[in-house]
């Protein structure tokens, strides 16, 4: 099947990758809203406290050709489970990884946004805003103009990041934290719940409170981890 009929085919049913996290339901809940169907969910972790509205639950190793030619979703909500959860996708053979945006977010034309991403229920994004490959801005959070989020970023619910914020590879903003305008957050930093940032993050590094405040150094390994 080749890309022009795959995008012709917009309710082909897709694949819920890593159900053992509890975000599966919020992806699920987005697809039942975009009228789009679940093939399967793929369990790749102990059993998870909820598989409500997943039709069928595979292990990895019962995964057919059929379903690697499908749409997969990577259900991990942090940075981490993600990249972890996009490399075992890779390794059993899935290759579509495509974006995910909930019908009543409000989303830009035009705005540059990267293969396996899921914008969130209620989530605002301003004009030129950039958002790399998998890239998660979870539910009425609101990215403002001009902000680049990069790869794996994460946005917790409720966050605003004003304009012109550079939010690195794999960062971590924790639900109604707030970025001022402008700064930057470097790569794999974990921004807390509630936290209110004004100056620059150094890569790797958790900041926490209003005003921020730095609580933890990143470790070597933290920084340099792939992807
Ligand atoms: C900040 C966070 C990452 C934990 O970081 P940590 O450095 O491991 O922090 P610890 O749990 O060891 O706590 C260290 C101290 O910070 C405090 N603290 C933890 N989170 C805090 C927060 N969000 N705001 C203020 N203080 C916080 C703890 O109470 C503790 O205080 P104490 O030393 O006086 O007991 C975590 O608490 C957090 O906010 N995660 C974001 C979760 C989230 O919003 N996820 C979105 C889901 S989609």
């Amino acid at each position: 099947m080749d890309e022009k009929t795959r995008s012709r085919n917009r309710l082909e049913p897709y694949v819920l990758f890593g159900i053992e996290t509890s975000f599966a339901s919020d992806y699920l809940d987005t697809l039942t809203r975009l009228g789009v169907e679940v093939a399967a969910g793929v369990l790749t972790g102990p059993p998870p406290w909820s598989l409500r509205g997943i039709p069928v639950v595979l292990h990895p190793e019962e995964i057919s050709h059929l379903l690697l030619e499908l749409p997969v979703v990577l259900c991990p909500v942090t940075p981490k489970g993600r990249g972890e959860a996009h490399l075992r996708a890779l390794s059993l053979g899935f290759s579509r990884f495509i974006p995910v945006v909930d019908p009543t977010a409000v989303v830009p034309g035009g705005i540059y946004a990267g293969q396996g991403l899921f914008i969130n229920a209620n989530a605002t994004l301003g004009a030129e805003v950039e958002l790399d490959d998998f890239v998660t801005v979870n539910r009425a959070a609101s990215v403002g103009h001009h902000t680049v989020l990069e790869a794996f970023a994460t946005v917790g619910p409720g966050a605003t990041l004003a304009s012109q914020c550079r939010i690195g590879k794999r960062v971590m903003i924790g639900a109604g934290a707030v970025v001022a305008p402008n700064v930057r957050i470097g790569d794999g930093a974990t921004v807390a719940a509630g936290a209110v940032v004004f100056r620059e993050v150094e890569a790797g590094a958790t900041v926490i409170g209003n005003p921020a405040r730095l609580s933890k150094r990143a470790k070597d390994d933290s920084i340099t981890e792939s992807p």
